[in-house]
């Protein structure tokens, strides 16, 4: 079979590499593969007995195998590689070719790509749902050329997740929109992540149940509105023993120190350019920073904190608002983006393809497509008061006796305090305007003329 075209080429076949080849072969499709090494070709080559793939030494014997125009998604490491890879391949490519980067890369660096590629298309896409979903069906966000996109659509259909809406796989918008698409889901997860870290911080030492008892009342959770990917693995976790000793958890011999690829403070900067409170999210990332400060620390610590009176029911309503808070900010932050760019991102259709195959897949997404298909206003959340006023005793609750205790709850409280703040009629703004007058003549205005700017010198 070496002689027959290939309907894609890969390009890097790591573990996310490979197993996209092999989805691709088990939807029926012709694959050629490269790595620049062997043990990665032959791996690819071994993988699934019954398909065969193409795994030319050389880039040019890839291309050289490809179907024309040709289709090839590269799936290196986000960063410089990626710059060298399309160096070599684009003296190989022909207009209608398109070239799809399917790595976690910062979308500054798709835009300056997609600009730079003259003769073909290039185009970004985020990937989710880690190895496994790379094999039997991940969220897939690809953006650029919608030319691009009709070609590699049928392939990308293939292999997304699907859900009871369908395909996890949508154009996200012109330019670099899908990799800025991906880059807002992991600032979503991160969220997430933190919050139910808390709510097992505060079930284990506020409540002082086992991990056993926690495990429960997070899986009870998962059968509810907090149903989702993440929700569930955290009930899964608790339940794991210690190989070393199986009478303890092995969660609590996990070194207290949080790692991050960068995603997460991505989407912090993007949201501080383009003026979108996102403080879920960036709690969230505080607070993976804030735990590598080993030394200080070590040399602060107190203790565990005390036990507090919060029922399971007022815990359940402060993770459920404050994961919500993060999902509201995310699509926020979408809608930010698309207003300065135009990239014509289709947000409805975001929550859509989130609704499989991804990590932050959950239930709560079939809301989040109803509200966001409502919503013409410039935030999501107004649309979704309800959702948070229903759960607004038991939030405020959990942070008021988590704080009481110094039990640590970043995350849940930046996301009370954000709702709090949206829902004030009258805030904090008005001592911030007088201040700004006073000392920079900056002006404000009266709330009986709010279209005249006024000044006053405010000496008493
Ligand atoms: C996904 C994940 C994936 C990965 C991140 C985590 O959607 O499949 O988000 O992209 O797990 O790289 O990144 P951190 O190392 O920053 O937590």
């Amino acid at each position: 079979m070496s002689e027959t075209k290939r309907d894609i080429g890969v390009v890097g076949l790591g573990t996310m590499g490979r197993n996209l080849a092999r989805n691709l072969a088990r939807g029926g499709y012709a694959v050629a593969g490269f790595d620049p090494d062997e043990a990665a070709r032959e791996s690819l080559r071994t993988s699934e007995p019954d398909h065969d793939f193409a795994t030319p030494e050389s880039l040019e014997g890839m291309v050289a195998v490809l179907e024309r125009p040709r289709r090839i998604l590269v799936m290196v490491p986000a960063g410089p590689i990626v710059d060298s890879v399309l160096g070599e391949l684009e003296p190989l490519m022909d207009p209608g070719d398109v070239v799809i980067d399917g790595g976690n890369s910062l979308w500054h660096d798709t835009e300056r790509r997609e600009k730079a590629a003259r003769d073909y298309h290039f185009m970004g896409m985020g990937v989710s749902g880690g190895a496994e979903g790379a094999l039997v069906g991940p969220s897939m966000m690809p953006g650029g050329p919608k030319e691009g996109y009709e070609r590699l659509r049928p392939l990308l259909e293939s292999m997304a997740a699907t859900s009871e809406h369908g395909h996890c796989v949508t154009w996200c918008g012109k330019g670099p929109a899908g990799h800025f698409v991906k880059m807002t889901h992991n600032g979503i997860e991160y969220g997430i992540m933190q919050i139910l870290a808390e709510a097992v911080l505060l079930l284990r030492r506020g409540l002082g149940m086992s991990a056993a008892e926690a495990a429960d009342v997070v899986a009870e959770w998962n059968a509810g509105d907090l149903g989702g990917f993440l929700t569930e693995i955290t009930a899964d976790i608790l339940r794991v023993k210690d190989p070393q000793d199986p009478s303890r958890a092995l969660l609590d011999q996990v070194l207290d120190t949080a790692g991050q690829k960068g995603t997460g403070r991505w989407t912090v900067l993007a949201a501080v350019e383009l003026g979108v409170p996102i403080p879920t999210i960036a709690a969230a990332v505080d607070a993976r920073a804030l735990s590598s400060f080993g030394d200080v620390r070590r040399a602060l610590a107190t203790g565990d904190r005390r036990e507090i009176p919060l029922s399971t029911e007022a815990l359940r309503d402060a993770v459920f608002a404050s994961a919500l808070a993060s999902y509201a900010q995310g699509f926020d932050l979408l809608k930010g983006a698309d207003d300065e760019h135009h990239w014509s991102i289709d947000r409805v259709e975001v929550a859509r393809i989130w609704t499989g195959g991804c990590i932050i897949r959950a239930k709560v997404l079939d809301r989040l497509m109803e509200v966001l298909g409502e919503a013409a206003g410039p935030l999501l959340a107004p649309g979704l008061a309800s959702d948070f006023d229903a759960r607004l005793e038991g939030w405020r609750k959990t942070v008021g006796a988590a704080a009481s205790a110094g039990h640590l709850v970043p995350a849940m409280a930046a996301s009370l305090t954000w709702w709090e703040q949206l829902s004030t009629g009258v805030g904090t703004a008005r001592v911030i305007q007088a201040q700004r007058d006073r000392f920079g003549h900056h002006t404000f205005r009266r709330v009986d003329a709010p279209d005249v700017a006024a000044h006053d010198d405010w000496e008493p």
